[in-house]
């Protein structure tokens, strides 16, 4: 009994050496693709950092929200995602925090999409959404209480996520589609607005023409991000989508104003930066042409 039992303890303890630091393993892998995912393509800071009057991002505020969109009927304040439990998601448990990301629903039962880009997050996979909830919990709470949003239209949540991984980066397109569309919410920014102000993803799918208003007579206008070669990208190199994408600059050498995250995008790696060049050179062309506001050319030349 007590050789058995030798034994037993014996491979029990190998077993656990063998395990934990594996599991430590894929904690530390799935941080960091948090990490890369939050900086970079998916950009959650792009709204949910707290912005000063110029639109700068104010130091030791990350995700302690506050910034204000105002749309059509949308009054609101992205909220406050940081881990404090009285203003922040501190108290949530994984599954409420993937829930409001992948289907717009807090615990509360309320609805937060529009304007967060829920469509988009709906197609995240399973491995994503759980490295960026790793990474939201490394975040140091900030107690900062965010204004109540109004809303006079609809909302709406998303289905349940389906969760399926995405595709294998061999496949540049599919995986800069992925990326597109399941994370950096190109398209609920670039697309055409229908009646009600919300992306007509069905007829205007990149073709630009959305209203953004920073502040009060700070309008900004979305560009047409579709393959025509007069109104889009269609005739742009592919180093010139790049450096629109990751600089703010143009091939005039214009200055893109926010709310374009190429601060985040900047930091996206050079494969996934092909793969979404890859995947909007597939955008099929609209003819729509996008006049920049007169805000946006006085103040982002
Ligand atoms: C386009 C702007 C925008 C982006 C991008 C965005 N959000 Fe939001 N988010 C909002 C707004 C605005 C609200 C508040 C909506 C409301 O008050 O009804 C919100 C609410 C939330 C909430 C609910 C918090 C609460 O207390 O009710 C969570 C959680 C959240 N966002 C997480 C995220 C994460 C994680 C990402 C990135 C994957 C993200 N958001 C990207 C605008 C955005
Ligand atoms: C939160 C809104 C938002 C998101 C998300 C966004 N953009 Fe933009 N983008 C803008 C705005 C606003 C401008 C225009 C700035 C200007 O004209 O000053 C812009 C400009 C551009 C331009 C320059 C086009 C031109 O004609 O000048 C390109 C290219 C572009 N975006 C591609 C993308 C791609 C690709 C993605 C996703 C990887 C993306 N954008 C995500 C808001 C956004």
């Amino acid at each position: 009994m007590k050789v058995l039992a030798q034994a037993l303890s014996a491979s029990i303890l190998a077993l656990s050496a063998t395990a934990v630091p594996a599991a430590a393993q894929d904690d530390d892998a799935l941080l960091k693709r948090g990490e890369y995912l939050m900086n970079g393509p998916v950009a959650c800071g792009n709204c949910h950092n707290t912005r000063a009057e110029d639109m700068s991002f104010v130091p030791g505020m990350a995700f302690a929200g506050g910034f204000h969109i105002v749309d059509k009927g949308i009054d609101a304040y992205a909220a406050n995602i940081t881990q404090d439990p009285d203003t922040g998601i501190g108290t949530w448990t994984d599954e409420e925090i993937i829930t409001a990301i992948r289907e717009g629903k807090t615990p509360e039962g309320e609805i937060i999409f529009p304007p967060m880009p829920v469509p988009t997050y709906n197609n995240m996979s399973d491995d994503d959404v759980q490295a960026i909830v790793a990474y939201l919990r490394t975040i140091k709470p900030v107690h900062h209480e965010v204004p109540e949003s109004k809303f006079e239209i609809p909302q709406q949540a998303m289905p349940p996520a389906k969760g399926n991984p995405a595709p294998p980066m061999s496949d540049k397109v599919a995986y800069g589609g992925y990326i597109v569309t399941a994370l950096a919410h190109c398209f609920e920014c670039h697309t055409s607005p229908d009646a009600n102000g919300v992306p007509d993803f069905k007829n205007g799918l990149g073709a630009g023409g959305f209203m953004i208003q920073l502040a009060p007579g700070m309008e900004v206008v979305t560009p047409n991000i579709t393959s025509d070669p007069e109104t889009g990208l269609g005739n742009w190199t592919d180093d010139d989508i790049k450096k629109a994408i990751t600089e703010g600059i143009d091939p005039d050498g214009v200055h893109l104003s926010p709310p374009m995250p190429f601060p985040f995008f900047a930091n996206m790696t050079p494969e996934d930066l092909d793969a979404v060049v890859a995947y909007v050179r597939t955008i099929p062309p609209i003819v729509n042409k996008v006049e920049r506001t007169d805000f946006q050319k006085k103040a982002f030349q």
